[in-house]
């Protein structure tokens, strides 16, 4: 019977919510990391993501599976983490794209908050599956920590105040939820995993309910999804980020949902000087467990097949785009079908800045990524401040002398976000009395931006 059945490909699982509610925390309990305590501002700001190997998977569930009921069929997990902050919604947007199903986390003491409502609405209109993690139990009154273990067997030992503060706090999200328009339960009173959400309980603090949560997640893909999560040769691929490495030179970090890259392979993706063709040099992963965004030793291989996160190294990556798709060429594609692909791709990039709405007079807006772009954007239009043009990459003279065609101190400034500024065009910029300025945190680039308009105003 066994062989009857398709092989699995990892499922991949995307991690959203609130800012602070402590997706990144999980990820570094369930990784034995601390990507967390490394970010800047601590807030996520990028898409992550991190492969759980089944090995690991096993290790974790033990104490909740003795009697072996869950078998893991799947190779592993691919993890995506999220940023909750409100205005990288695009990469909310992104990231459930790229799953198959999700982890919604809220705050115990906070319930459901804005970003959890969009995350919601997100999930409802892609009908993705999620789960409710109910992060943060060990701030329950009296809560005696027990690491590691499942949820039922720390519950059973909390003392009756404890438990009371649970499931107070608990109702309250059951009942948020409803709002909603959605039933829920804990998971393991969940007789109907169909139409109930299922709620689970966590602390990335201690590592409670942790077991259950990816017990249930790979219970809930095997089972429902498995026709979606078998294996297929065509490929499905999306850039995350494009960045240098020292040593090696620009690379791209890649989801790989569906199907296998290998080295030598030759690859199509959006540059933005137009499309790239170009040769996989090397295919690097971090070792399992470890996060794709981090710097680390990342190993080299031949294949790699879905769903994992990838970091690709060819030659011609400096201009490619993040957040657009990559495409395999095979061996007996012809020319002309590769020049389709190539249209194809550009146009995809075209349609994506366009949507990008500029005017005559306004600041010049430059980030790293399309995402970061449009966070960027979000901004710029709730504040009323009006854009003139949007690039992504580094600041260049190009987009200095662009610039310098604004009138007005106002508008005659360059907001970088989360680029490198090259040392010439910071010459020019001095010159023609451009104010370039940078942030890696979204909004503190913002603050001195508003804080520079209010000086010149007065
Ligand atoms: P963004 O990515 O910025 O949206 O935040 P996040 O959801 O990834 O939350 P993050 O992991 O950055 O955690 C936010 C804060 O909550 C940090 O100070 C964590 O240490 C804390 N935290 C996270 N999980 C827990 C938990 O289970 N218990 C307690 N007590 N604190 C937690
Ligand atoms: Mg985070
Ligand atoms: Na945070």
């Amino acid at each position: 019977q066994a062989a009857a059945e398709a092989t699995l490909r990892s499922p991949i699982c995307c991690v959203l919510g609130h800012v602070d509610t402590g997706k990144t925390k999980l990820l570094d309990n369930i990784r034995s990391t601390n990507v967390q305590d490394g970010e800047a501002g601590g807030i996520t700001q990028q898409i992550g993501a991190t492969f759980v190997p089944t090995s690991a998977l096993a290790q974790r569930t033990a104490v909740i599976n003795r009697q072996g009921r869950l078998e893991l069929k799947v190779p592993g997990l691919l993890v995506i983490d999220t940023p909750g902050h409100e205005s990288f919604s695009n990469l909310r947007l992104r990231g459930s794209s790229l799953c198959d199903i999700a982890i919604l986390v809220v705050d115990i003491q906070h319930g459901l908050e804005q970003q959890t409502i969009e995350s919601i609405s997100i999930l409802k209109k892609r009908k993705t599956p999620f789960v409710v993690a109910i992060n943060k139990i060990d701030v329950c009154y009296g809560w005696t920590p027990r690491l590691h273990s499942g949820f039922r067997a720390s519950f059973k030992n909390q003392k009756g105040h404890a438990q009371k503060h649970f499931n107070e706090l608990a109702s309250k999200i059951v009942l948020q939820l409803a709002e909603q328009g959605f039933n829920a339960a804990l998971y393991y009173e969940n007789k109907d995993l169909k139409k109930t959400v299922s709620l689970v309980p966590t602390s990335a603090k201690t590592g409670e309910g942790i077991p259950d949560l990816l017990g249930l997640i790979v219970q809930l893909t095997q089972r429902w999804m498995a026709t979606r999560i078998s294996f297929k040769t065509n490929v499905e691929c999306t850039i995350l980020e494009v960045k240098k490495v020292q040593g090696l030179g620009t690379t791209v970090d890649v989801i790989l949902s569906q199907g296998s890259l290998k080295q030598g392979q030759t690859i199509v993706l959006c540059g933005l000087d137009g499309p790239i063709r170009t040769t996989i040099r090397e295919l690097l992963m971090p070792q399992p467990l470890r996060e794709l965004r981090v710097k680390s030793n990342y190993v080299s291989h031949k294949v790699v097949s879905a769903a994992q996160g990838v970091k690709i190294f060819a030659k011609h990556l400096e201009s490619a785009v993040a957040g657009t798709p990559l495409y395999v060429i095979d061996d007996n594609t012809d020319e002309s079908r590769i020049k389709e692909i190539e249209e194809k791709v550009i146009n995809e990039l075209k349609a994506s800045l366009d949507r990008f709405e500029t005017q005559e007079e306004g600041v010049c807006a430059q980030a790293s990524t399309l995402g970061a772009l449009e966070a960027l954007l979000v901004f710029f239009e709730t504040s009323k401040i009006p854009v003139s043009s949007v690039d992504i990459g580094p600041v260049h003279k190009k987009q200095v002398v662009k610039c310098s065609t604004q009138k007005d101190a106002l508008y005659s400034c360059i907001l970088a976000f989360d680029v490198p500024v090259d040392p010439e065009a910071k010459k020019l910029a001095k010159q023609k009395k451009i104010t370039i300025f940078t942030a890696d945190i979204i909004y503190h680039l913002f603050d001195r931006y508003m804080e520079f308009r209010k000086t010149e105003l007065e």
